[in-house]
């Protein structure tokens, strides 16, 4: 059960059973779905677009513009629109979406039925990562309980309007989370980043307009249906509006999920989540997950929004707090996230292909206190020649570790070299002496 400044998203989620549609309709559930059913889909994506709501799978763009996006439907040409929810939740340390699926699945269910009516579509896939088979069974059953009840099916709650939905199981592939391979896979085929533009919102599915968002995103709409924008609109800060899930994990005495206002700090999170344990201090930290600049104790009060972090020189990303304190090394948590990235890469382009190799090479031999002080620049420039020159963020995301960590701890890494490897490592430590 998370604690939570703001219930909203996690509110029953410590209900017996919460998971069930009968828990769902016991706090209110499918209610919002009735409002909505009553109004012009037009007036729902204003709506949307009034409340600021801005997608929280990482990037934040504005859920209800996106959504606007879509071309006009041509009687000439017709066309069926699709919404697909992403929830391929992979970027290290974040697990926000999971819990959200796992602990009310029919939040995301109804938001994903108010969403494919406002924006005319008829058939709703959501893609769930692979691995949580535990998740893609929750999801399944839920969307088996609602057709069952007519929340789904022809004729929802007699509107007249029909949805089906396709729960769609991926093969565990980072790659995938990214909304082109996401649409590759959905299609059948290897999952690997198509060229933006066209965006999806114009060809994306089967070359259809579709809407991607990402579970969170989707799941926040039956609160703006039930509350108004204005509601949505008066949490958060003035450009990065209402609630989100912060995922915080490593040294903290209570790791797990917290919902709070955008714009709470790490330092608020901290506290609700109990403190560092005990006897340490924080060292770093990662706003986003592995693919956003590591911030420091420095960056305690930053406010956690999308301007906020942007300004400590780092992304909100997907909120996921990961927090080390002074017993971690930093250069060998860097190396396992390259090695991830390393792994993750889909290889279709070059940059991030032989990139991330290099990047593994270079910090491997430096954690083991082989080089010199030259490979930091070569990790430098590397990372330069990665960042922008490839083909979709994920090889931009494997240079933010390391170049972030080069700059607030490039005495750690020189440390390594001038002590012939890892000065936490028990044998040789000089930090645990
Ligand atoms: P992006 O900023 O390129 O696009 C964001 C969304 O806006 C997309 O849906 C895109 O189609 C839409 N969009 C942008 N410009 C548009 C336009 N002119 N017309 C129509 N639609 C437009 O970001 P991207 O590359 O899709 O995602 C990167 C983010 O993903 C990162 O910020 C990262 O935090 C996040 N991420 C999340 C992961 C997770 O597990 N949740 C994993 C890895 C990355
Ligand atoms: Fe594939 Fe990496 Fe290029 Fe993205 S950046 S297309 S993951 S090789």
């Amino acid at each position: 059960m998370a604690d939570t400044l703001t219930p909203v998203l996690t509110a029953g989620w410590g209900d017996e059973r919460s998971w069930t549609l009968e828990a769902y309709r016991g706090r209110g559930g499918y209610a919002a779905l009735d409002t909505a059913l009553g109004m012009a889909p037009a007036d729902i994506v204003t709506m949307v677009k009034d409340s600021g709501l801005r997608g929280r799978g990482g990037a934040g763009f504005p859920t209800g513009m996106k959504w606007g996006f879509l071309p006009p439907e041509d009687p000439e040409d017709p066309k069926p629109r699709y919404l697909v929810v992403n929830a391929d939740e992979s970027e290290p340390g974040t697990c926000k979406d999971t819990p959200l699926m796992m602990a009310s699945p029919h939040t995301l269910l109804e938001g994903v039925i108010i969403s494919s009516y406002a924006i005319k579509a008829r058939t709703a896939f959501i893609y769930v990562r692979g691995e949580i088979l535990h998740c893609v069974r929750r999801v399944q059953a839920a969307v088996a309980e609602a057709y069952a009840a007519g929340h789904l099916g022809t004729d929802i709650h007699g509107s007249g309007y029909d949805l089906d939905v396709v729960v769609h199981t991926g093969a565990g592939a980072y790659i995938c989370g990214e909304e082109t391979a996401l649409l590759e896979g959905l299609e059948g085929r290897r999952g690997q980043p198509r060229l933006r533009p066209p965006f999806p919102a114009v060809a994306g599915l089967y070359a259809s307009p579709t809407v991607i968002n990402n579970v969170e995103s989707i799941a926040s709409v039956p609160s703006i249906l039930e509350h108004g924008a204005d509601w949505f609109a008066s949490m958060g800060t003035e450009k990065s509006k209402g609630f989100g899930i912060f995922s915080l994990s490593g040294h903290v005495k209570r790791p797990g999920q917290y919902e709070a206002p955008l714009g709470v700090t790490l330092r608020t999170l901290i506290d609700l989540a109990g403190g560092i344990r005990e006897g340490h201090e924080l060292k770093f930290w990662t706003p986003g997950g592995s693919s956003t600049p590591i911030l420091t104790a420095e960056h305690l009060d930053v406010p956690l929004d999308f301007e906020g972090v942007g300004e400590a020189g780092s992304m909100l990303g997907t909120r996921a707090l990961q927090i080390f304190d002074e017993t971690t090394c930093v250069v060998r948590a860097v190396l396992r996230w390259t090695e991830f990235y390393k792994h993750e890469s889909c290889g279709k382009c070059t940059p991030c292909r032989e990139g991330t190799w290099w990047l593994v090479q270079t910090l491997a031999n430096l954690e083991k206190g082989i080089g010199s002080e030259s490979d930091l620049d070569q990790l430098d420039d590397v990372c330069d020649n990665i960042l922008g020159r490839s083909f979709c963020a994920l090889g931009d995301g494997a240079t933010s570790p390391i170049t972030s960590s080069i700059k607030y701890f490039k005495e750690e890494y020189l440390a390594h070299l001038s002590g012939g490897g890892c000065p936490f490592d028990p044998i040789r430590s000089t930090v645990f002496a």
